[in-house]
């Protein structure tokens, strides 16, 4: 099983233990770790942190593809980088863009569960629609139609008190100039400058930064790695209660590998991509 998006998008593997002489991986368990694209691995001990080997958890029946996804980095991403950075309170006005991805659809539905107002932008109608019937966003709104700033004050009157960012570029700026005081947003991905070659048409936001008083953080997941864990458990109990729901956008066969990276790199994903393998 494999991630394909983002800047990482060459490392990611869950694997499963073939053969092993080491008890805390046992033959038969499930690994995640931080290789390049392989069918088959060896990994020493000395290697396990370099790799960030770790034995994934009990899942309770779900499916094991989830260690890459919402039961994984990106969970632990949009879990802890949401809560710890954002600090939402119950009746804020939440933002999240790539709303439709693995980490965005997964801010929002913790959003929603902390009694916040939530506004997704996303590339399709289509992922509008599922964020909105099917994951209870407030409003989510397609970022291709254009004239987003009054689309965004339509639906955010009052402002927008957290703004988790997994997009960077022009739609960023245009979120961040309707913040309220004391904002905070969490900046989390620029998948909008992954393969950005023309100059991004960027707004200036400083002036909003300094009368707004906003705070603005940039986090790397493995911040919380002593929390790994613990975030995983949170995000595994959310789902298994029903109050949060995945989906997997699943492409068959090491071969399909370029194929699938463009795809999401084009938006055709809903919630992780993987590769089974
Ligand atoms: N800081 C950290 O430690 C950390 C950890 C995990 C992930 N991340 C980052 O978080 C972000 C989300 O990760 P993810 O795994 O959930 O990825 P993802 O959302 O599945 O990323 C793919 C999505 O990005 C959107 N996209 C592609 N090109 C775009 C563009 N030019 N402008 C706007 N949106 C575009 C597409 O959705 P649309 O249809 O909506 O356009 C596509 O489906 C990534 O940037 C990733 O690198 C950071």
């Amino acid at each position: 099983v494999r991630r394909t998006t983002g800047g990482n998008y060459r490392k990611f593997w869950s694997f499963r233990v073939l053969d092993s002489r080491n008890k805390k991986f046992p033959i038969g368990s499930n690994v995640y770790a931080l290789v390049g694209w392989r069918s088959h691995t060896v990994l020493n001990p000395e290697d396990f942190a370099k790799n960030n080997l770790f034995v994934l958890p009990d899942f309770g029946g779900l499916p094991i593809s989830l260690g890459i996804g919402y039961l994984g980095m990106p969970g632990v991403a949009a879990y802890f980088g949401f809560l710890e950075i954002c600090k939402p309170k119950a009746g804020e006005t939440v933002v999240v863009t790539t709303a439709a991805g693995s980490v965005g659809s997964l801010v929002g539905q913790i959003a929603k569960i902390k009694g916040c107002k939530v506004i997704g932008f996303t590339g399709s109608d289509e992922k509008c629609r599922w964020l909105e019937d099917e994951l209870g966003f407030d409003k989510a709104i397609n970022y291709k139609v254009g004239k987003l700033a009054k689309a965004l004050k339509a639906v955010a009157p009052d402002g927008v008190d957290c703004f988790f960012d997994n997009c960077g570029g022009e739609l960023s700026s245009i979120i961040i100039n309707q913040m309220n005081f004391y904002g905070r947003i969490a900046l989390c991905g620029a998948v909008a400058e992954y393969n950005n070659e023309s100059e991004a048409k960027l707004r200036s936001t400083h002036t909003t930064f300094i009368l707004k008083q906003l705070s603005l953080e940039g986090f790397v997941v493995y911040r919380w790695a002593d929390r790994w864990q613990e975030g995983i458990k949170e995000i595994k109990e959310m789902i298994l209660e029903g109050k949060v729901k995945y989906r997997e956008t699943i492409f068959d066969g090491f071969e399909i590998l370029p194929e699938a990276f463009i795809d999401v790199l084009e938006g055709k994903n809903f919630g992780k991509a993987v590769i089974k393998v």
